[in-house]
């Protein structure tokens, strides 16, 4: 089988290619083609990862190219892990909130529209191309926001699953407290991408969840670095997604005083690229352990290899409601555990919801069906795509109202935000710092 890995120049990619490597007999890849843009990068991370298959004994082929069509023609499976813009566009996501007393973050809040509205148009565009040169390709989405980027390849008609590391990462946590294997241990696990509760733990289909939190609660609650005690009020794991929500003001003064998450991850990456042209190294570097991606390829080789082999076993993932969760929309996305098979992801039956997590479920629903909407209206309105029309200057007018109102809108939306004075400001930082990327601007 074939698999294209697009943002295959990303620095995460050996801990992909460690997976691959490791996990052959799941997924037995005869190639895998990484594509991206920037060359110099793909070259090294395509020579490390023929060496770590080479160590590894993998027969397969690594091959890279610049060139998308080409790359993904005859793919079984796409992967996308791209970053429209890098850690520069992510630190702007993570600080210009924080001028506004509202989190800066890459995937929540108005950072994470920022990051939506410069990546959907780029994914929709990949995807298409996908789709008409092997229109039977599986995508699996890595790309963020998780959430609202499958929601528009779904949208549109696209073969796609999205997938985070949140859910393996706690499988592999509790395994490890609980002394058994990961396999061992199933996750009760509902809600949207970042926006998850672990409201069982099972090992043999015992919940083990009030157990583990009696026994580790200090080191569970230290890790997401929440009071031990509101995970006792709760009686559920939030992922640590939730702090920009149960503590958003303490993490606003926390997040101003300190370098921004992508200057950190950009220093990782300079230090990871030296070590990645040293023609000794085959195997994935212990530095990487510092990026957040952990398990990611673990996820990413289970669901790939499900959705090609058609295997129907069950897997936390991104999928369309449906019906799932009675109080969303059929066509919202949510993160729960879904059979997988050859026809997609299918969410399992949900025990009713607490309203506690609803609440913010329907709000951040809501927010995200806006946030696409947003990210669409380039698409629809026109702006410099229309601006070659004679006496166009109307009609971009009108984009570019349509394009900010679509923002803003949005950005009143978000629970963490909501009042139009702030609303309004993020609307004016968000344009000013992506006009290059909103073709409506
Ligand atoms: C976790 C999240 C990913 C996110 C990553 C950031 O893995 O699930 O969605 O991209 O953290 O890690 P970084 O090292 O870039 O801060
Ligand atoms: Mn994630």
């Amino acid at each position: 089988m074939t698999l294209a890995v697009v943002g295959g120049g990303s620095t995460y990619t050996p801990e992909l290619i460690d997976g691959f490597a490791r996990l052959r007999d799941v997924l037995p890849l005869a190639e895998l083609v990484l594509i991206d843009p920037a060359t110099d990068r793909l070259e090294l991370i395509g020579r490390l990862a023929r060496r770590i298959f080479a160590k590894q004994g993998h027969p397969g082929r690594v091959t890279w190219t610049d060139d998308l069509d080409a790359g993904v023609d005859g793919a079984d499976a796409v992967l996308l892990q791209l970053r429209v813009g890098g850690q520069a566009a992510r630190h702007q996501d993570e600080t210009w909130p924080l001028e506004c007393g509202c989190v800066g973050q890459e995937t929540t809040g108005a950072g994470g529209l920022a990051k939506a509205l410069r990546t959907v148009p780029v994914v929709l565009d990949i995807a298409e191309r996908v789709r008409r040169r092997s229109p039977d390709a599986w995508i699996v989405d890595f790309t963020n926001p998780v959430g609202i980027v499958t929601r528009a390849l779904l949208s549109h008609g696209h073969k796609a699953v999205g997938l985070c590391n949140v859910a393996i990462g706690f499988q592999r946590k509790f395994a490890n407290l609980l002394g058994v294997g990961p396999e061992a241990v199933t996750l009760e696990h509902v809600g949207l991408n970042h926006l998850t509760w672990e409201r069982a733990v099972r090992v043999g289909g015992e919940d083990v969840l009030p157990k583990l939190l009696a026994e580790h609660g200090d080191a569970i609650a230290d890790d997401l670095r929440m009071p031990r005690s509101l995970l006792d009020r709760l009686g559920v794991v939030p992922s640590y997604y939730l702090r920009y929500f149960y503590q958003h003001d303490e993490v606003v003064r926390e997040l101003r005083s300190k370098p921004s998450r992508a200057a950190e991850v950009a220093a990782i990456e300079r230090q990871l690229l030296d070590t990645y042209g040293d023609p000794a190294l085959d195997e994935k570097p212990e530095l990487l352990g510092r990026r957040g991606g952990a398990f990611y390829s673990e996820a990413a080789v289970a669901l790939t290899s499900s959705l090609l082999g058609d295997t129907g076993d069950v897997q936390i993932v991104n999928a369309l409601n449906n019906g799932t969760l009675p109080f969303l929309p059929d066509d919202a996305v949510i993160e729960v555990p879904a059979t997988v098979g050859a026809g997609g992801a299918v969410p399992l039956p949900v025990r009713p919801v607490e309203p506690l997590f609803a609440g913010l479920m329907a709000n951040v629903t809501a927010y995200e069906h806006l946030a696409l909407e947003a990210a669409l209206a380039g698409g629809r309105g026109g702006g410099r795509r229309n601006g070659r029309n004679a006496g166009a200057e109307g009609g971009r007018s009108a984009a570019r109202e349509g394009g900010r109102s679509a923002v803003f809108t949005a950005l009143l939306a978000h629970p963490l935000i909501g009042q139009t004075d702030a609303a309004d400001r993020l609307t004016d930082e968000l344009i000013a710092h992506n006009r290059e990327h909103l073709t409506w601007a």
